[in-house]
């Protein structure tokens, strides 16, 4: 139940083994991280999942997504500005839930990041083959598109994407930030000029019946399209890299979570407008078939996959930033090994930490079949959101003298609202990946116990002696 000092977690920002994280990023680039983050796979593939479960009432899975992620970003925004570290919300957990209840939520954030960048990596392949098929008209022949177990023996497409973004990292966060700059650019593009296009194909009688599968069909489609959501809070993991963290994440958190549901609603009503929902079932790439189908030709559908390929790359290099920096906290807390936290000092990368990532999700993708892993990342993150919403509550009740840059409305209601709807969506997903989502907490409390517990700083006192004064007694 230790519990880390905010002071401390705050003190120790930006410090690794041997070097210091660099504080290069404004408010522009992380609100680019957190939309790099998030927009991808949801709206490119799993749109083409949840249709045939809710109907043209997908347009009201995605808000009902987006709500639920709308507390938690207020949330994440107030601790985010309060505790501006890298750890995100295993740091907040940490915080004011204790060490056990940290290393849990830094446990469900593998989920959301290091499995979900496989995930996202495996749905970059599809569109690859989709482009690759239509420019030169040839694709990745099954066997090195697919793991062992679903028609393959590798799919080399996924790691190589991997392997792509973390050569990008190795090269800094301010330069890896441009690049994403530049990707998140070319992905809204793509989306806005696919609403253009299919637009001129929207007919009336493609929205009747509006909810065939009734109210449970769309919150089931619900719980799968908050996949589509994950990754608001990936600016939050840029705290100890950011040049004003206080001022700029809160900003950049609800900015991005803004932008993306506003496309979101868009391009879905949009698409179920310009294809009877059944045609969306098995559809991979459907908003590239949408585009080919209104045009009668194939040059829209592969301007949209070559989108989605950025798109999706982008997805994979925020997101495996991402989970290097949660790492790197938890390292620095000595919760997982010290090389996690061992910085190169010329280009203030994590750089050991950021090729052992990477190299994990690059095979995991390549060699694992992902089938249930999209719903089993999104209960993980469901349960770290949730805990966020708590640790507000009880931050606000031991810290009420803190100085917060921006506060949630009406807390404690918002926050129990936030994590209320965490439970509600968790409850939606299907028994497969409540076990999944069991065998993976098995796994890391056998981690805790037989690691962390006993190689944890705060547990062995032996932080700096400078650092120990600054923190305030625990209440
Ligand atoms: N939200 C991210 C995506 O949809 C994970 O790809």
């Amino acid at each position: 139940m230790r519990r880390k000092p905010v002071e401390l977690l705050v003190a120790e920002g930006g410090q690794g083994q041997g070097g210091s994280l660099r504080r290069s990023l404004g408010m522009w680039q992380l609100t680019m991280i957190s939309i790099g983050a998030t927009l991808g796979t949801g709206i490119f593939v799993v749109l083409g999942e949840a249709v045939p479960k809710a109907g043209p009432a997908v347009v009201i899975s995605f808000v009902i997504a987006g709500i639920t992620a709308l507390f938690s970003a207020l949330s994440y925004a107030e601790l985010a500005g309060t505790i501006p570290v890298s750890g995100s919300s295993y740091s907040y957990a940490y915080a004011t839930l204790g060490e056990l209840v940290a290393w849990v939520c830094g446990w469900c954030l593998i989920l959301e990041y290091g499995v979900s960048v496989a995930a996202v990596a495996v749905g970059w392949g599809q569109y690859l083959n989709e482009l690759l098929d239509g420019t030169i008209g040839v694709t990745i022949p099954a066997a090195l598109a697919n793991p062992p177990g679903d028609g393959g023996v590798f799919n080399l497409p996924a790691l190589l994407v991997v392997l792509l973004c973390m050569a990008f990292l190795l090269g800094g966060a301010r330069e890896s930030a441009r690049v994403n700059t530049i990707m998140v650019g070319v992905k809204i593009v793509a989306l806005l000029l696919f609403c253009a296009v299919a637009f001129t194909g929207i007919r009336a009688g493609n929205y009747r019946p509006f909810m065939p599968l009734g109210i449970g069909g769309v919150s089931a489609a619900g719980a799968t399209l908050f996949f589509s959501y994950i990754g608001f809070d990936a600016a939050s993991t840029a705290g100890e890299e950011a040049k004003n963290p206080k001022r700029d994440l809160p900003r950049a958190i609800m900015l991005s979570l803004l932008i993306v549901t506003a496309l979101y609603v868009l391009v879905a009503a949009i698409a179920v407008g310009a294809m009877p929902w059944k045609g969306f079932q098995g559809s991979e790439a459907a908003l590239a078939g949408i585009m080919k189908d209104v045009t009668g030709q194939s040059f829209w559908a592969v301007l949209l996959a070559a989108g989605a390929v950025v798109a999706i790359a982008s997805v994979v290099l925020t997101v495996l930033y991402g989970q290097t920096r949660i790492l790197f906290a938890m390292s620095r807390d000595g919760l997982v090994p010290k090389v996690f936290s061992r910085v190169h000092a010329p280009t203030g990368v994590p750089r050991t930490n950021t090729v052992v990532v990477s190299l994990f999700c690059g095979v995991l993708a390549a060699a694992i079949p992902l089938g249930q892993l999209a719903d089993a990342t999104s209960i993980g993150t469901l349960f770290a959101f949730g805990l966020v919403n708590v640790a507000v509550i009880v931050l606000r009740r031991t810290r009420p003298d803190m100085h917060r840059t921006f506060r949630v409305p009406l807390a404690p209601v918002f926050p129990a609202i936030g994590f209320l709807l965490c439970v509600y969506m968790m409850g939606s997903l299907s028994l497969v990946t409540w076990l999944v989502f069991g065998g993976w907490m098995i796994v890391g409390l056998v981690f805790y116990f037989g690691y962390g517990m006993r190689r944890s700083r705060l547990g062995r006192e032996d932080l700096p002696a400078r650092e120990a004064p600054q923190a305030p007694a625990e209440k």
